[in-house]
């Protein structure tokens, strides 16, 4: 009986075995192999310097140093209302007052744009609080291009009431 029972678990291995032999591994034996560390980083030309014109060097330079680069052009303001559109209604609201469907989670409301205490801010200001943050508000830094925000504050200079 235990012979017997052997037998059928060396037949069943060699059923197995004869099964698998026939399944197209071919893949496993022929990707290239490389051991953890083994690829090597590129190695820059000598002589070269690393710089960049994006928003964490414009953060070093503090919001008074800062001007908005465009002009109020109405491709530049269609070009704010489009990112604002993207990146601000759904707190502030279609039309800055701060009802928007996600904003009216928040209490206090997202600010209303349109108010005295955010118009009578420099446009250096009010980039530097909607790139990198402030207080409850996120920092978008990583989610907006620096025209793209240069662009929603002329829009939001001209925001209707
Ligand atoms: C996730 C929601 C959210 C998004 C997205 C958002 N905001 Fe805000 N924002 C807030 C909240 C909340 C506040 C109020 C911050 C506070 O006082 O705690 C605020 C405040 C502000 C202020 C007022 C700053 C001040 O001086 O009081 C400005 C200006 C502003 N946001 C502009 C924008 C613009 C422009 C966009 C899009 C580019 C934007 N926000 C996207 C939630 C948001």
């Amino acid at each position: 009986m235990v012979r017997n029972e052997s037998a059928q678990m060396v037949a069943l291995a060699v059923v197995l075995t004869l099964l698998c032999a026939g399944c197209d591994y071919a893949r496993m034996t022929t990707d290239d192999g490389y051991d953890t560390y083994e690829a090597h980083m590129p190695v820059m030309p000598a002589g070269s310097v690393s710089f960049s014109e994006d928003l964490p060097a414009l953060k070093m330079m503090g919001p008074a140093a800062l001007r908005n680069p465009l002009q109020a052009t109405p491709p530049v303001v269609a070009q704010g209302r489009r990112g604002y559109g993207y990146f601000c209604s759904h707190c502030h609201g279609p039309r800055g007052e701060g009802h928007g469907t996600v904003g009216q989670s928040f209490a206090p409301l997202p600010t209303d744009l349109r108010s005295e205490r955010v118009q009578r801010q420099d446009d250096g200001d009010l980039f530097f609080k909607i790139g990198f943050g402030f207080k409850r508000h996120p920092n978008l830094s990583h989610t907006m291009l620096e025209d793209d925000i240069w662009s929603v504050i002329h829009f939001m200079r001209q925001m209707p009431e």
